[in-house]
Order: C-alpha cells, then sequence, then structure tokens
C-alpha cells in the first residue's frame, strides 16, 4: 500500500463545533495567546492557564469526530495513513485513525511538573483532583504539581523530527485546514518528496507553491471529493 501522510489543523476540527484559532470568532480573539498559551503565561498565572485548558477539554467532550475526521479513517483501507496534526483535541482518534501524530499536544493529557516523562489522561485518578479539570493544587501520586501536556509558544516540538520521516516517506501528502502560518508545523509541506502528490483542503487557503493540488472547499467536502479522487 501507498504511504498517504495528512497533516491537519484547527479547520478539521470546525465542523464538530471546535473553535479554530484565527478565523472570525477564533479563540485568539478572545484571549491573549501569550497569556494562556506560553510558557511565562504559565509561570505568571498557572491558574488561569488550568482553567483555559479545563473549558477547552469540557467543550471537547461534547464534540463528535465530523464526517472528515471519519473519511480520513475511510482511507486506511487504500493507503498505509499517518495523520499529523497541530491540533489537541483526540477527534481523530475517537474517529478511529490507527497512526496519529500530535505535533502541539493533547488536551486529555497532562504532565508532571517534575517528570515531564510521566503524563496522565484525564480523567485519571492518579491525580487528587477528579475529573477533567486540574488547577495549582492537583498533584501526581509523587506529590508533583501538573500542567497541561500542550507545547506551549516558544517550546520545542519534539514530535516534529518524527514527522518530517513520515512526510519524507509520503507518496500522497495532504494538509487540511490550517493557515500554515506555524513554524516549524508549517514546512512539514517541503519534507514530502518532490515526486508525490500534495493536496491542500481549506475553504480559505493560504497561499502554496503550484504543484500543490488547492480544495478550496470545508473539510467535510474537501475530504469527500479528496477520497474520489484518490480512489477512483
Ligand atoms: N474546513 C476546513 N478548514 C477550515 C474550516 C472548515 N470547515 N473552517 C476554517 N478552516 C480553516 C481556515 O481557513 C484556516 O486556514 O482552518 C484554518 C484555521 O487556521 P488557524 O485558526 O490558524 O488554525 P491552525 O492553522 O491549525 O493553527 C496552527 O497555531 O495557535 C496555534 O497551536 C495552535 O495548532 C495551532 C496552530
Amino acid at each position: 500500500m501507498k504511504n498517504l501522510v495528512i497533516s491537519t489543523g484547527a479547520g478539521i476540527s470546525a465542523e464538530s463545533g471546535i473553535s479554530t484559532f484565527r478565523d472570525a470568532g477564533g479563540l485568539w480573539e478572545n484571549y491573549d495567546v501569550m497569556e494562556v498559551a506560553s510558557h511565562e503565561g504559565f509561570l505568571r498565572n498557572p491558574d488561569l492557564i488550568h482553567r483555559f485548558y479545563n473549558q477547552r477539554r469540557i467543550e471537547l467532550t461534547k464534540a463528535k469526530p465530523n464526517a472528515a475526521h471519519l473519511g480520513l479513517v475511510e482511507l486506511e483501507k487504500y493507503f498505509n495513513v499517518n495523520v499529523i496534526t497541530q491540533n489537541v483535541d483526540n477527534l481523530h482518534e475517537r474517529a478511529g485513525s490507527s497512526n496519529v501524530l500530535h505535533l502541539h499536544g493533547e488536551l486529555m493529557k497532562v504532565r508532571s511538573l517534575r517528570h515531564e516523562e510521566r503524563v496522565y489522561e484525564l480523567p485519571c485518578n492518579l491525580l487528587s483532583d477528579k475529573g477533567l479539570e486540574t488547577s495549582t493544587h492537583t498533584v501526581d501520586a509523587y506529590g508533583d504539581g501538573v500542567r497541561p501536556h500542550i507545547v506551549f509558544f516558544g517550546e520545542d516540538v519534539p514530535n516534529f523530527e518524527p514527522a518530517c520521516r513520515l512526510a519524507a516517506q509520503a507518496h500522497v501528502f495532504v494538509v487540511i485546514g490550517t493557515t500554515l502560518s506555524v513554524y516549524p508545523a508549517a514546512a512539514l509541506l517541503r519534507y514530502a518528496p518532490a515526486s508525490a502528490q500534495v493536496y491542500y483542503i481549506d475553504p480559505n487557503p493560504a497561499s502554496v507553491p503550484s504543484h500543490v493540488h488547492v480544495i478550496a472547499k470545508k473539510a467535510t467536502e474537501g475530504v469527500k471529493e479528496l477520497i474520489q479522487m484518490l480512489t477512483k
């Protein structure tokens, strides 16, 4: 089977009711990025950051994978599919995708402040707080505080290197629902081999090199069209 690598951004979850970041009414219109998504912000006001991610976790439990997420699972019948996502939601996993690599972390996980390899999936009974919400009073079984398992702005993106290796093996590379404005994720497209077919699905696409086949549609529509093109 040929390798299909799919790089997704917030746009693929928009039709599940999850806010994107930079569209009108997006998350960054209501919050100061450097307050709620940076390491300095966490050091300055950890309670605000815990509350911000608690709210997003609760919203996520009310959201469901949409036809675009499910369409990527359908493509596993025809390709060896790897999904590389900038999203911190778990909608690809809940749709049934077999291989999902998160570049910017995972909303449903927190990790120890003292040992970052200790990662906990919420709701987790290891933590003194119950349910999906954490605070500065939440401690793990070792008595250590926790933080969201999210890559804050300015922090390293440890999964970028394995993502580049996947992109470099792509026969088909697809970008869905991203402004391609945040690095290093936005650079992934360049790691696809020159021989790869490249598609970009976005209703308001950023400018991309001429070899990229742009499908200027919403993800649910665009993925349906992509499946027809790739499986005919
Ligand atoms: N279907 C497909 N794409 C859509 C849809 C939809 N229904 N609705 C909006 N979009 C597109 C927009 O046109 C835009 O290109 O989704 C993209 C959303 O862009 P951003 O909000 O910038 O999201 P993203 O590109 O994923 O942001 C990258 O920035 O804030 C950080 O870490 C955060 O992972 C995020 C990163």
